[in-house]
C-alpha cells in the first residue's frame, strides 16, 4: 500500500483544499492529512484562523477523502510522522516549493500546482472585513496600522490625527484632523482610541454614540463612572468596548496564568510587579507613569488575586511642589490571601520583572516582563526549575486586534481582560487624579546629583 501525506491549516474549508486532497489521494492508495494546532499555527505566525481545531479536522472529514486525519502539533513532526507510519509521499500545495526538499532523504516530495484565485486568507477578508479607523497619536498609529496589516478582516481605512502630525505612511488613505472626528467616524465600523487619556472618554462617548466599536489604549477613562457609563453605552448599542494592554494578548502571559491557577507554584501568597522607562518626553499630554504603566502593572495583581482587596495605599513620589512631575508610583494591596506590590515610574529606572510567590514556588518573569516571551518557575530545588518560551510577534498588538475581530463578529472566544478588571484600573486613574488614600513624597532630585 502506498501512503501519501500532506498538512495544513484547512480554515473555512474551500474548493482549492478539496482539489489539493483528491490529487494527493491520487498519488497512492491511502491519504493521511496532517492538520495543524492553533499553537503550531501561532509559532509559524499565522494568527487569525477562524475556525477552532475542532472545526478544521471536521471541514477535513466530510470531505470523505482522508484515510487517516492527524493533528500537526510541533515543528519536526512530519519528519516523525513520516518515519512511524511509513510514508512514500509527502504531498503540498506549489505555494511552498522547495520549502520541504529537505524531506527527500525520507520519502518522494511532490508539490501540487495550487488552485488559482481563492485561499483561505481571501475568504476570510471578504466574509467580514472591517473598516477600522486610527485616532490619537500619530506615532503610535503607525505602528498599530503595521500590526493590523497582519489581522485578515481588519482594513486600516482612516485616520483621524493632530494637523501637521508625521503620517507619511497614510498618504493613500481619508486623513481628518481631530476637529472632524465626527466625520471621520461615519467612514469606519470601529475606531482604535489612542488619544490623552483625559480625551478617552469623548472620543469613546462620540464612537459609541454612532454605533461604532471601539479598543481604546489603556486606561478606558480616568473615572471609574465614567468607565462604567461607557460600558452602559455600549451595551445599549451592542458595540465592542475594548481594553487595549498588549501583554494581555500575549501568549506567554496567558500560558503563565494558567499555570498559576494550575496551582504550579502552591497557593499565591505575593505578586510584585515593576514597569519602568526612562524617556525625555515624560508626562507628554498625560501619559504620565500611572497612565503609562499602571494599567498593565495592575493586570497580574487583578487576574490572579481579583478585586476584592482588604485595602491599598498608593504612593507618589514628585520632584516639585505643583505635582507635575511624578517620579514613580508605588501601589500596595492587602488581600485576605496575601499582597501585592505595583511599581510604575516614567523618570527612574527599575528592573522591570513580575515575580509571583506561592507557597510551594514562584514564578519569575524577566525585563521587560510586560513584553513577555520567557518565564521561569522555581522552586527551591534548583533542578526542579522549569523553563517556558513562546515566540512573540508584534508585542501583542496583533493578537489583541485579532480578539478584538472576533468580540465584533460576536465570537467570544477569550476575556482577556474583564469589564470589571477595566472598571477598577480607572478606579485606581482616580485615586491617584484625586490623590484619594495617597501619600505624597516630595523629592528634590537634581540630575546628575
Ligand atoms: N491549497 C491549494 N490551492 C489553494 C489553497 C490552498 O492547493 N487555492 C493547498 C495548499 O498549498 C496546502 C493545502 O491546500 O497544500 C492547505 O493549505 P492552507 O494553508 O490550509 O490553505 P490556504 O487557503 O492557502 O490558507 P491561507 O490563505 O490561510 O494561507
Amino acid at each position: 500500500m502506498k501512503k501519501v501525506i500532506t498538512y495544513g491549516t484547512y480554515d473555512l474549508i474551500h474548493y482549492g483544499h478539496i482539489r489539493l486532497l483528491e490529487r494527493a489521494k491520487a498519488l497512492g492508495d491511502y491519504l493521511i492529512v496532517g492538520v495543524t494546532s492553533e499553537d503550531f499555527d501561532k509559532n509559524r505566525g499565522k494568527i487569525n484562523v477562524q475556525q477552532t481545531l475542532m472545526e478544521r479536522l471536521e471541514g477535513v472529514k466530510v470531505t470523505g477523502i482522508a484515510d487517516e486525519i492527524i493533528i500537526e502539533e510541533y515543528e519536526g513532526q512530519k519528519i516523525d510522522d513520516i518515519c512511524r507510519k511509513e510514508v512514500d509521499v509527502f504531498a503540498i500545495g506549489s505555494d511552498w516549493i522547495g520549502k520541504f526538499d529537505y524531506l527527500k532523504q525520507y520519502c518522494e516530495v511532490v508539490y501540487l500546482d495550487r488552485t488559482e484565485g481563492i485561499s483561505s486568507t481571501q475568504i476570510r477578508s471578504s466574509n467580514s472585513s472591517i473598516r477600522l479607523g486610527l485616532k490619537g497619536d500619530a506615532v503610535y498609529l503607525n505602528k498599530i496600522d503595521r500590526e493590523c496589516a497582519f489581522v485578515n478582516g481588519i482594513h486600516v481605512l482612516a485616520l483621524c490625527s493632530d494637523k501637521g502630525a508625521d503620517i507619511k505612511c497614510f498618504a493613500d488613505r481619508m486623513q481628518y484632523d481631530t476637529d472632524h472626528y465626527d466625520e471621520f467616524l461615519d467612514h469606519i465600523d470601529a475606531v482604535y482610541v489612542h488619544s490623552t487619556p483625559a480625551e478617552h472618554y469623548h472620543d469613546i462617548v462620540r464612537a459609541l454614540e454612532k454605533g461604532k466599536h471601539v479598543i481604546c489604549e489603556s486606561p478606558i477613562s480616568m473615572r471609574k463612572e465614567e468607565t462604567a457609563e461607557l460600558f452602559e453605552l455600549a451595551q445599549q448599542k451592542n458595540c465592542v468596548l475594548q481594553e487595549a494592554i498588549k501583554t494581555a494578548y500575549t501568549t506567554a502571559y496567558a500560558r503563565m496564568l494558567l499555570l498559576v491557577q494550575s496551582g504550579k507554584i502552591g497557593k499565591v501568597v505575593s505578586i510584585e510587579a515593576t514597569c519602568t522607562s526612562l524617556s525625555k518626553d515624560t508626562d507628554a499630554a498625560g501619559w504620565n507613569s500611572i497612565c503609562s504603566w499602571g494599567p498593565v502593572a495592575l493586570l497580574p495583581v487583578f487576574q490572579i488575586f481579583g478585586l476584592n482587596y482588604l485595602s491599598s495605599e498608593m504612593i507618589s513620589i514628585y520632584n516639585d511642589s505643583h505635582l507635575s512631575q511624578e517620579l514613580m508610583t508605588n501601589i500596595r494591596f492587602i488581600y485576605p490571601q496575601g499582597v501585592a506590590s505595583v511599581k510604575v515610574g516614567k523618570k527612574i529606572k527599575s528592573e522591570g520583572e513580575l515575580v509571583i510567590s506561592g507557597t510551594k514556588g514562584y514564578i519569575y518573569v524577566p525585563a521587560p516582563w510586560w513584553k513577555t516571551e520567557y518565564f521561569e518557575i522555581r522552586y527551591e530545588q534548583l533542578t526542579k526549575t522549569r523553563k517556558y518560551y513562546y515566540q512573540l510577534e508584534g508585542e501583542g498588538i496583533r493578537n489583541e486586534f485579532v480578539s478584538f475581530f472576533q468580540n465584533m463578529k460576536g465570537k467570544h472566544t477569550l476575556a482577556y481582560i474583564s469589564k470589571e478588571i477595566s472598571l477598577e484600573i480607572s478606579g485606581i486613574m482616580e485615586q491617584f487624579c484625586t490623590r484619594t488614600n495617597t501619600k505624597i513624597i516630595l523629592e528634590d532630585v537634581n540630575e546628575g546629583n
